[in-house]
């Protein structure tokens, strides 16, 4: 088991690369299953749940190679339609194979993810669009059994705002016969990604980004090159890194318009926040005020930065109030953050949080991968030294964390047990 030993009270100074976004490799490297044709990706990032998603598709008979930054993949020689629970066990994203195996090969056995962490995580509107579209889907011994024909295009209304199951079904539509709407559909720039490396490969998709996306069946795709959208989520919490330790952040190769209510609440912290074309800089010297948010599905403020920015309310003066709409249990790290001296109440899906002038050092352990951001962020404005434990969980969404920090002047390193 690995942890990271932090000594905080540090003023993190200097520049960081954002990497190219979990969120939206994801769903690109499982839409290399919709053609024979090479898919050339640059900006994957070295991520734990990346290589599941490699081992995954290899599995499948999807070969995969690295050329020099680039990772091509080639599914002109599918051997299997099935994602085993061992693989999906470790990473929900797997539910992503789901659509493309259904609408290419006519067949998908995906197990079903089951919860997590921080909900139960279900996939009903997956199952409901795809069968929309005219597969036949049953589940059984724990998997999900698609079969099909071709697909046909459908009028698909979401219950909620699901953006896997906006991709997924996005996914399955492209190689529909006929037109497909997809309403209620997620607007993540993920999505966005997603929807332009599949026009790349001659799918003929409009309104991704907004409410409605419509997509043009064709018969078939071809081969394309993309590079991976910047992740906004890592960028964000190296900017909140950066005011938690009155210090001075800029973040490259990154889209400050995916970070617009992120930015504005960090203005409204305190902080002075200035944005080029492809970087953010964040400079803070005195205690942040406390600013209260709601997350919401995008353009909204994002669920996947809600604990990151806990970490600002907690030593913010004043008392602020952050409720989580998306997910059911998504406050495990309020406990952590409490041993290291936070001030915080829940109740439902609210937490109330009292600023305090400053946190004291302690052995805290990551519960899920935003969560363990939040502590490794908690720990850096720490007095004294911090360990947190169970650091997996981080490693699934931060590429190399330790070392971007330690290159911002934290003191931090990875130890074993
Ligand atoms: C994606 O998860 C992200 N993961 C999550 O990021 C992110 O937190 C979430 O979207 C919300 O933005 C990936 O993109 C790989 P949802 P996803 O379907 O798609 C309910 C991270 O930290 N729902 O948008 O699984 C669901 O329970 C991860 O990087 C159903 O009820 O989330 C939740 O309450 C964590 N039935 C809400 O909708 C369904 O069929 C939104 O979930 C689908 C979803």
């Amino acid at each position: 088991m690995q942890k990271l030993k932090i000594r905080g009270g540090r003023r993190l100074v200097g520049e960081v690369r954002a990497s190219g976004a979990k969120n939206a490799a994801l769903p690109i490297l499982a839409a290399s299953l919709l053609c024979p044709e090479d898919l050339v990706l640059s900006n994957v990032p070295d991520l734990a749940d990346v290589r599941t998603m490699f081992r995954l598709l290899e599995g499948m008979g999807v070969v995969i190679r690295r050329e020099g930054d680039k990772v091509v993949l080639n599914a002109s020689r599918i051997t299997s339609t099935k994602a085993p629970y061992d693989l999906v066990k470790t990473m929900r994203a797997s539910i992503l194979t789901l659509c493309p195996l259904t609408a290419r090969f006519g067949s998908a056995d995906v197990s079903l993810p089951g919860g997590c962490a921080i909900g139960a995580r279900p996939v009903d509107q997956h199952i409901k669009g795809l069968e929309a579209l005219g597969a036949e889907v049953t589940i059984e011994n724990g998997y999900v059994l698609a079969r099909a024909g071709r697909l046909k295009g459908a009028h698909i209304i979401t219950d909620m705002v699901t953006v896997t199951g906006t991709e997924n079904l996005l996914m399955a539509a492209v190689l529909a016969d006929g037109v497909t709407v997809i309403e209620n559909a997620a607007r993540e720039p993920e999505v966005v990604d997603l929807a332009e490396c599949l026009n790349k490969m001659g799918a003929k998709i409009e309104g991704a980004g907004t409410s409605v996306i419509t997509v043009h069946g064709v018969e078939r795709l071809h081969g394309a090159e993309h590079s991976v959208v910047p992740d906004r989520i890592e960028a964000g919490s190296f900017l909140i890194a950066g005011i938690v330790t009155r210090g001075d952040v800029l973040v490259t190769h990154c889209v400050p318009a995916h970070m617009d209510v992120l930015l504005a609440k960090l203005r409204e912290a305190g902080a002075d926040i200035v944005t080029g074309p492809d970087w953010v800089r964040a400079r803070m010297t005195e205690r942040p005020r406390a600013v209260s948010v709601r997350t919401m599905p995008h353009p909204g403020f994002p669920t996947d930065m809600q604990a990151q920015f806990m970490t600002l309310d907690v030593l913010a003066e004043g008392t602020s109030s952050i409720t989580e709409t998306i997910f059911e249990n998504r406050f495990m790290h309020v406990p952590e953050l409490q041993r290291l001296g936070a001030r915080i109440s829940i109740s439902d899906h609210t937490a109330v949080v009292e600023g305090v002038e400053k946190l004291s050092g302690a052995t805290v352990m990551a519960t899920d991968l935003r969560a363990s951001a939040s502590l490794v962020i908690a720990a850096l404005a720490a007095e004294g030294e911090s360990t947190v434990d169970r650091i997996y969980h981080l490693d699934r969404g931060y590429e190399h964390m330790e070392t971007k920090l330690r290159a911002l002047g934290a003191d931090i390193v990875r130890v074993s047990e």
